[in-house]
């Protein structure tokens, strides 16, 4: 099955996560007010160049047109990078990258606050990040995908924000996205059975106000429908005896 995967391959994944670690990383230092969304995919494409072998798996994805994703404030996802948008103080920015490696997927999203932000939007971020830790946690042979779903869900409505409905985090490894489907909101107990060898890409997007999305003109851009912020982190981790490997 193309989302089963053999220990060697989990290698190169992790090998490609390390990178794609490193850039999110350096763009805690980077992304600050006055530089557009389009220097963040340039950093990242000038980082790849150091490693030959890798290549910035969202460029012509679907006819994606760029290498990466940089969403801002009530975006959510899918943010096409611009030089002509500005990031500023208070933002909230949503980097989105993949990495092709040896012929394998590494998927992984940070949300960075510029300069000062609202405590709310402070308290969002919070409750994204910890949601996919909650998801991870969840993470071993024998589980359901309806508990990673769930640990999400619960952790973010109690804190009274809401989960996108419309994206889902997805298996990944010989291919970008494959099966099984990882929505944000479920049950525990249900759903398709986590194997030795997954691989999945773990992705909370979540929303201070209603879930409900639009797509911008450019076709890609999804944000609120009710332009409230918007974050958004995602892991690529494998399910191993041992319990999660987080490979990004
Ligand atoms: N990174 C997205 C995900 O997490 C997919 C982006 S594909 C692109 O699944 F074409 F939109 F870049
Ligand atoms: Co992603
Ligand atoms: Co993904």
């Amino acid at each position: 099955m193309e989302n089963i995967l053999v220990y060697d391959e989990l290698d190169a994944i992790r090998e490609a996560g390390k990178v794609a670690a490193e850039v999110l990383r350096e763009l805690k230092r980077i992304i600050k007010p006055g530089i557009s969304t389009k220097d963040v995919e340039i950093f990242f494409e000038d980082t790849l160049k150091r490693y030959p072998d890798m290549e910035a798996a969202f460029k012509g994805y679907q006819d994606y047109p760029a290498s990466l994703c940089v969403s801002v404030n009530e975006e959510i996802i899918h943010g096409i990078p611009s030089e002509r948008k500005l990031i500023t103080g208070g933002d909230l920015v949503s980097v989105d990258l993949g990495i092709k490696y040896k012929g394998l997927f590494v998927d992984t999203a940070f949300t960075y606050m510029v300069g000062e932000v609202s405590s709310l939007a402070e308290r969002l971020v919070e409750t994204c990040r910890i949601a996919l830790s909650e998801a991870i946690k969840k993470v071993q042979v024998g589980g359901k995908i309806g508990d990673l779903s769930a640990a999400v869900q619960n952790s973010v409505e109690t804190k009274g924000f809401s989960v996108i409905r419309n994206f889902v985090g997805h298996g990944i490894g010989r291919v970008l996205h494959t099966f099984p489907e990882i929505p944000n909101f479920g049950k525990e107990n249900t759903g398709p059975e986590l194997v030795e060898g997954m691989v999945l890409a773990i992705e909370p997007m979540i929303a201070i106000g209603n879930y409900e999305i639009d797509i911008l003109d450019d076709g890609w851009t999804a944000k609120t429908k009710d332009n409230s912020l918007s974050a958004h982190f995602e892991h690529t981790v494998a399910v191993t005896k041992k319990g999660p490997w987080i490979l990004s």
